[in-house]
């Protein structure tokens, strides 16, 4: 077992534990070695180098089961060309576009919210970061009921992901009901983007202005992306941007709930930039403290907690040997929580993020998207939506707790509130 029941009994806890033991510390996960990175430069000396420290270790593994060849699960010897041929899709010109549509979807939850009502927070933010996705990706080109169907199937997917990795070898092919959920979620869930994709390159070749029309024309020529490959990043992108998304804007909500002082600080930014409207593009360089109160909450709940590697070559780190097929982890949940570089850990202070404090921040310390060749894609596009969901909320609603409740992250794959309602109260 080695420690597994301290992983499956509190990671969170158990990982704070391991940087007292070094810079590279042995995790046994069952019988596999899994070597954690605790230690900033360390983690960029291996992100840099991802011929060596390739995709892979149990976490990619289950993930490609989602996934498939996606470009946040292929190899290294895919990668920069699937890379070059989706980068489009996130160019900065593409932004402005992407906001109207984010903001039209927040208006579509934010606007259907009663004075008084108790929300399920998870919930209404999942809402709006599949909304937004969608919209984003397919524009119009997909039907209300396949969001709700794509939305419970992502759900399926992702908790299905974390506990298949905790699960012994062998009991995730078992005729089990939460096996055939989790079989049939992925299935419901590529026959769905397949069949956007297929109906869309038989169409004529417009640009909608949504992700899907970037990859489309990426698809030209004998070195575009096939429809298999399209599948595939439209499948990552939908449950890597909205579970991430969905759960750093729980917790933020959370946070305001948590941190009253705080709260009246992002009212008055809203008020003095939005006036009781949502959030556009023009808008975003003038909510610096909303953006600080995001960045502040992926430190404390970085919705990405844990991610795997394999070493492809016969190496040494940090004065250790490694052979060819060891598992590397690197956590950014473990780095946040370090007090030697981020004072005070468990304080949630946007402050830290002010341009003159944020310079003593060590490089590779603050990790939410990763680094390197593999860094998220998506980075600015989570940044710009969460900045106007948070601004947009703030503008409207103040949240209150709901009494006895106690918030404790869900174990899966990325960190997010197990359970989660707040009370809604309209401002004038
Ligand atoms: C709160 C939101 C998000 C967080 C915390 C997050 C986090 C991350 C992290 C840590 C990585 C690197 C993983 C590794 O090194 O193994 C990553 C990669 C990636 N993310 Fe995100 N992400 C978020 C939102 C998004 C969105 C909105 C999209 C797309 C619409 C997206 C698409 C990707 C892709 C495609 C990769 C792989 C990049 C590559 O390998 O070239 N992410 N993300």
């Amino acid at each position: 077992m080695g420690h597994l029941p301290r992983m499956v009994a509190d990671p969170w806890a158990f990982l704070r534990t391991l940087p007292a033991h070094g810079d590279l510390v042995t995790v046994m996960i069952g019988p596999q070695a899994v070597h954690t990175l605790c230690d900033p430069a360390l983690l960029h000396q291996v992100l840099v180098d991802d011929r060596r420290y390739d995709k892979g270790g149990p976490l990619f593994d289950k993930a490609r089961e989602v996934l498939g060849d996606g470009l946040a699960t292929c190899p290294h010897e895919v990668h920069r060309r699937l890379r070059r041929l989706v980068q489009p899709a996130f160019h900065p010109s593409r932004l402005p576009g992407y906001a109207d549509l984010m903001a039209r979807q927040i208006a579509d939850v934010i606007d259907g919210w009663q004075d008084g009502q108790v929300i399920d927070v998870p919930g209404q933010t999942h809402a709006i970061a599949a909304g937004v996705a969608t919209t984003t990706m397919f524009s119009t080109r997909i039907d209300p009921r396949q969001v709700a169907a794509t939305r419970r199937s992502v759900q399926i997917a992702m908790s299905g992901i974390y506990r298949r990795l905790l699960t012994p070898n062998g009991l995730d092919r078992l005729p089990l009901p939460a096996n055939r959920r989790y079989d049939q979620a992925r299935a419901r869930l590529h026959r769905t983007v397949d069949d956007i994709v297929t109906r869309a390159c038989d169409g004529p070749g417009t640009d909608h202005g949504d992700l899907l029309s970037t990859l489309l024309a990426a698809s030209d020529g004998p070195d575009g992306l096939s429809p298999r490959e399209i599948t595939d990043q439209v499948v990552t992108f939908f449950v890597s941007g909205v579970t991430s998304i969905t759960s750093g804007l729980a917790w933020a909500l959370h946070m305001l709930t948590q941190h009253p002082d705080l709260a009246d600080q992002v009212h008055q930014e809203a008020d003095d930039v939005l006036g009781g409207r949502t959030a556009t593009w023009q808008d975003w360089p003038h909510l610096g403290l909303t953006r600080r109160f995001v960045t502040e909450t992926m430190r404390l709940y970085p919705p990405g907690w844990i991610f795997t590697r394999k070493v492809t070559a016969h190496t040494h780190l940090a004065g250790r040997i490694l052979p060819a097929g060891s598992v590397l982890a690197f956590s950014p949940y473990l780095l946040h929580h370090r007090p030697d570089l981020f004072p005070e850990p468990e304080r949630f202070d946007p402050g830290r993020w002010t341009p003159e404090r944020a310079a003593d921040i060590p490089p590779y310390a603050y990790v939410p998207f990763g680094a390197g060749p593999r860094k998220c894609i998506g980075e600015t596009f989570t940044l710009l939506q969460s900045t106007l969901v948070l601004a947009s909320i703030a503008a409207r609603w103040r949240l209150h707790p709901v009494p006895g409740q106690r918030v404790r992250p869900a174990l899966r794959a990325t960190l997010v509130p197990r359970r989660l309602h707040l009370r809604l109260e309209a401002r004038p």
